[in-house]
């Protein structure tokens, strides 16, 4: 039963412990004759039993509605605080979105979508389809473009690159910038070669591909055979000393919505990959964030 009805019941009950002792006595009083037209003592104690009878029972009503409130938690002042900044946020902020169950704020800001300032591209989370990226290392000219790279990935890649040669490995840009239509013709032909259902387990939908963003490539071989090669565990093992993360880690597609890409960097910055790195036990951005990555169909 809801507080309301409760609520409405135990008015009910006030109201009737005092109409019905009054209307027994009126009842009573108005039955004699004019003559005899006297109360006993009797009919007072009738109305007052009536009448206590009727309040206890709302009284025990009301208790079991105080319980019930109190039964419902208050906000902590943690709780309260985080209320207060994320209703600020979104009052100061024009790109506020929402606040992820992890406290962190989502935007979107010309066309793409922002989790605590880093760019999220996944199934839940498209770039525009005019989204291209700049501050490139190359600007975008083309639908592909392996140096199409930002900035600060390109220059911690290289890095990355230098040191690899320096011990005698070989990593290269195999796959870079896509444009959005690329990832569109890319993407219907896995569709007609396996399904959707399938092709949806490995490859993005135009809009959702992260190689859209200029943050992210693929490294020497599109194949599961990479992360046993000495360049796919020193990547896996190092990448992150670069800032760059492995967005789609083994045993973790519920969370990303993909298989493993022992191939695929993700440039997030130092910071965040040495968080995300744990250990070598890759935590996904969207764990990390609290995000989810699921088509709407
Ligand atoms: N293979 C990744 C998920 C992409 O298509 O962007
Ligand atoms: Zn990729």
């Amino acid at each position: 039963m809801s507080i309301e009805v409760q609520y409405f019941l135990s008015n009910i009950l006030f109201g009737l412990a005092i109409v019905i002792p009054l209307y027994y006595l009126l009842c009573r009083y108005f039955k004699k004759s004019k003559k005899k037209r006297k109360l006993k003592f009797g009919h007072y104690l009738v109305a007052v039993l009536i009448f206590s009878i009727i309040f206890f029972i709302r009284w025990k009503v009301s208790e079991i509605n105080i319980n019930k409130d109190n039964d419902i938690k208050e906000p902590n002042q943690e709780e309260k605080t985080t209320t207060q900044t994320t209703t600020k946020k979104a009052q100061n902020n024009p790109n506020y979105i929402g606040t992820t169950p992890k406290g962190y704020t989502i935007e979107k800001i010309n066309g793409a979508y922002y989790v605590d300032g880093y760019l999220v591209v996944n199934k839940t989370y498209p770039l525009d389809s005019n989204w291209v990226p700049k501050n490139t290392y190359k600007p975008v000219t083309d639908e592909i473009c392996s140096t199409c790279i930002d900035n600060d990935a390109y220059d911690e890649w290289i890095k990355m690159k230098n040191d690899a040669t320096s011990i005698g490995l070989n990593i290269w840009i195999q796959s870079g910038y896509r444009s959005y239509e690329y990832q569109q013709g890319l993407y219907e032909k896995y569709v007609s070669r396996d399904g959707k259902q399938q092709a949806d387990t490995y490859s993005a939908r135009p809009g959702h591909s992260e190689h859209q963003s200029g943050l992210s490539f693929d490294l020497n071989s599109v194949n599961d055979s990479f992360a046993a090669t000495d360049e796919g565990k020193w990547v896996q093992d190092n990448a992150y000393l670069y800032g760059f993360i492995i967005r789609y880690p083994k045993d973790k597609s519920n969370e990303t919505g993909y298989k493993y890409e022992p191939w695929h960097l993700r440039y997030v910055g130092k910071d965040l990959a040495s968080k995300l790195y744990n250990n070598g036990d890759w935590i996904t951005m969207e764990t990390y964030f609290g995000i989810d990555s699921r088509y709407k169909d």
